[in-house]
């Protein structure tokens, strides 16, 4: 499977594997050359049907010693800016109280609302940038950051400009999703249609203005939004043109699927309590189905979600960190992974699909990140390992040789 030849390569990987990451399947090409121009893959085959007038015109070749070259990992679902911290609960629910129990008594999402209201905006960059630089660390080449830690006009704007300066800094692509609807603020105690008025009113109106998020979040809830609170959120981001996605089905079955779903949604998240009915309507819908495990875990949550279901109805499945502080604290993709298999009975290779092409597809991106394919973006990993399960088996271990983020080289491993 040689493709054609390009007219010059700057970077030529040589003497690895390549787990492609198409046709739904690890799509394995052993003793691969993969060469790079520009910040493109502009060919890939196996290294004996490499043509020997390209090899003399490779700017730097790499001896990936044997290595697996993956697809940079795309985290699709974190809310990785927040001021404070939440450690005090985690303690609190190990002597017995619940997440819902800390949210209803003021603690949870809102807690960290209080503390992300007082920090700058530097501040907030800063805590911000350790996180993103753990996930690049661990292989991130694609990252979905949401806001929801703001819950007023000048804290949301604050969030998604932090996300935008994060973008601009780090290597990594970033793309910001707007949550104002995450929980509903203090001031509004009693009043949460004021609220959502307020977040259709002026907050939608403003991020479209400001082009400042490419999707709209909302946490649909008993301890948060209505179906009919969601299904306003969802039609204002509509009417401005904006993508939406949904927080459904975590904690209670909300019917939230169905509904993202006839709003074209790009995925919905969670889903332990989802219904066959729900899953149905995404799959009619082609709405990607996001998996958290590190949730599920650090909620000791029991449901699990329907993967079988979501397996037989052929909705692809994206695994995603989570990172926030409440229900998430989780900095590691290759630990998810793991959690992804144990907690939810993933195959290896369907944890694999589900950080890298359908995490993809989560975020709309699956033209240019995701897989290794020529003419994507050189998204690349090479790690050091015997096979690609060992990402899923060798729990929070990440023997990374390199990672190249659109054609350029960054944390180089290599001696
Ligand atoms: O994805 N479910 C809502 N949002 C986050 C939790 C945020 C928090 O507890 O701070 C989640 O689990
Ligand atoms: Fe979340």
């Amino acid at each position: 499977m040689a493709s054609q030849i390009p007219d010059k390569i700057d970077t030529l990987f040589i003497n690895c594997h390549v787990a492609t990451m198409t046709g739904n399947a690890l799509s394995i090409i052993e003793k691969t050359a993969l060469g790079v121009t520009g910040k493109t893959i502009s060919w890939i085959g196996k290294e004996k049907n490499l043509p020997d007038a390209l090899k003399i015109r490779c700017q730097k070749v790499i001896d990936c010693q044997n290595g697996w070259i993956l697809p940079g990992f795309v985290d699709c679902h974190t809310h990785l800016i927040w001021g404070g911290s939440r450690s005090n609960e985690f303690e609190m629910r190990l002597a017995g109280a619940t997440y819902e129990e800390i949210s209803k008594k003021g603690g949870g999402i809102f807690s960290t609302v209080q503390a992300t209201r007082k920090a700058s905006k530097d501040e907030l960059f800063i805590s911000a940038a350790k996180r993103v630089a753990a996930l690049l660390s661990q292989g991130v080449t694609s990252l979905e950051v949401k806001s929801g830690y703001g819950l007023n006009l000048e804290t949301e704007l604050k969030l998604l400009e932090v996300i935008g300066q994060l973008d601009k800094t780090f290597p990594l692509h970033i793309q910001a999703t707007f949550l104002g609807a995450h929980t509903l603020p203090q001031e509004f105690a009693g009043d949460s249609d004021g609220y959502i008025d307020l977040v259709t009113k002026t907050m939608l109106p403003a991020v479209k203005d400001q082009k400042i998020a490419k999707a709209v979040d909302v946490f649909c809830e008993r301890i948060a939004f209505t179906l009919a609170q969601t299904k306003k959120v969802f039609q204002t981001a509509k009417d401005l043109g904006l993508k939406v996605k949904l927080h459904a089905e975590q904690l209670s079955d909300s019917n939230g699927a169905a509904l993202a779903s006839e709003f074209s949604a790009l995925s919905c998240d969670h889903l332990e309590y989802l219904s066959l009915s729900g899953a149905q309507k995404m799959a009619e819908h082609n709405v990607i189905a996001v998996l958290l495990p590190g949730a599920f875990y650090f909620l000791k949550q029991t449901q699990k979600p329907p993967v079988q279901i979501l397996k037989d109805l052929k909705i692809p499945m994206a695994v995603a960190t989570d990172l926030n502080p409440g229900s998430s604290p989780v900095h590691s993709m290759t630990l998810i992974l793991n959690m992804a298999c144990v907690l939810f009975d993933m195959t290896c290779e369907q944890a694999l699909l589900g950080s890298t092409i359908n995490g993809a597809k989560a975020l709309g991106l699956e033209q240019s990140k995701g897989s290794i394919e020529k003419s994507k973006d050189a998204d690349l990993v090479i790690w050091d390992i015997d096979t690609p399960a060992d990402l899923c088996y060798l729990a929070g271990f990440t023997p990374i040789k390199m990672v190249m983020i659109e054609g350029m080289i960054h944390n180089n491993n290599f001696n």
